[in-house]
């Protein structure tokens, strides 16, 4: 298996099966520091750099987050506004990134553009970290995902998932991406206008994905171990930044996972994931349902990016 150690962390397209349980490792291994609400010293002499070109809630955080369980040092901008980046000068990626790897040991950064940390990791002497880019991938999302189902049920394989939302989404690339490794069939269901393009579609069949597509959940939910939502209504995720400007639409129901249609439909121990933000696509009546895991998976969002910043430090190997 290839070390971790210096390494980028841009998609999970070549993440190999072993490569994922080696993850799941090192998360156990850190995760009573994060249950027990301690800081270890394990990163103590290292700095992590937040680049977010996005609005984020979680993915920096949950970064930050990792990095205080684990010792370490902050620095970064969530507005790159507020940076050269992102005012008069514009200032490129390569001339940004090439400060911003003296100020710290590894960067996670969130860009609007599709493949943004690909170019960041052309120029950049320390490991680049994906915290999602424009339509292309989120791997760290997906890898917490993962393991929130991996804690939950004992094992990925065997289990049928359910994807629902707009397969335009960056976590459906590298759900897909993710799921060759392992047994478990996916069916894919959104919106046509938002349909999983057609570069993805290639890529899945020729790493043999066995994946279909359904226009109504209710097509797919009686079979599905793990159901992962997204959602239909959002933002452009090609722009720095998508103000809302009036009402926007409801969900319709082909796309909404509903406490009525859990009750009569889903197994009675399928898990319901969310990356979150939600719009209305899962009610808030569905958090105190049985399925429901979002919070969870939340948490693993901490414990994932602890993993993966000792890991690409080589504080764990
Ligand atoms: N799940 C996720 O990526 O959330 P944020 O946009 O808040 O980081």
């Amino acid at each position: 298996m290839r070390s971790f150690a210096g390494r980028d962390i841009l998609s999970l397209k070549d993440f190999e099966r072993q490569e994922f349980f080696r993850v799941f490792d090192v998360a156990d291994e850190l995760k009573p520091i994060a249950d027990n609400r301690h800081n270890s010293d394990l990163c103590a002499d290292k700095t992590l750099v937040t680049a977010f070109y996005q609005p984020s809630t979680r993915t920096r955080l949950a970064h930050e987050a990792a990095m205080h369980r684990l010792g370490g040092h902050v620095t970064g901008f969530s507005d790159a506004k507020m940076t050269r980046a992102g005012d008069f000068y514009q200032e490129s990626i390569k001339d940004t990134v090439k400060m911003l790897e003296f100020y710290g040991d590894v960067i996670v950064m969130r860009h609007f553009q599709q493949g943004a940390p690909q170019e960041a990791a052309k120029w950049s002497s320390i490991p680049i970290i994906n915290g999602g880019d424009g339509w292309g991938e989120h791997p760290t999302q997906i890898l917490s995902d993962l393991y929130t189902v991996y804690r939950e049920k004992g094992r990925l394989d065997g289990l049928r998932w359910l994807a629902v939302g707009d397969m335009r989404m960056r976590t459906m690339h590298s759900l897909g991406y993710a799921l060759t490794q392992f047994d478990c069939p996916v069916t894919f269901v959104g919106p046509p206008e938002m349909s999983l393009p057609e570069e993805y579609k290639k890529e899945f069949e020729s790493y043999s994905l066995d994946f279909s597509e359904a226009e109504h959940v209710e097509q797919a939910i009686a079979d599905a171990d793990v159901i992962l939502v997204e959602p239909v209504v959002q933002p452009d995720y090609t722009k720095s930044r998508d103000e809302r400007s009036g009402d926007v639409n409801l969900t319709p129901a082909n796309y909404k996972i509903t406490r009525e249609l859990l009750t009569k439909k889903a197994k009675s121990d399928a898990i319901l994931l969310h990356s979150l933000p939600r719009m209305d696509e899962i009610p808030a009546d569905v958090d105190i349902t049985k399925w429901s895991r979002y919070w969870q998976e939340a948490y693993s969002g901490v414990i994932m990016r602890m993993a993966l910043i000792a890991l690409v430090l080589g504080k764990m190997e």
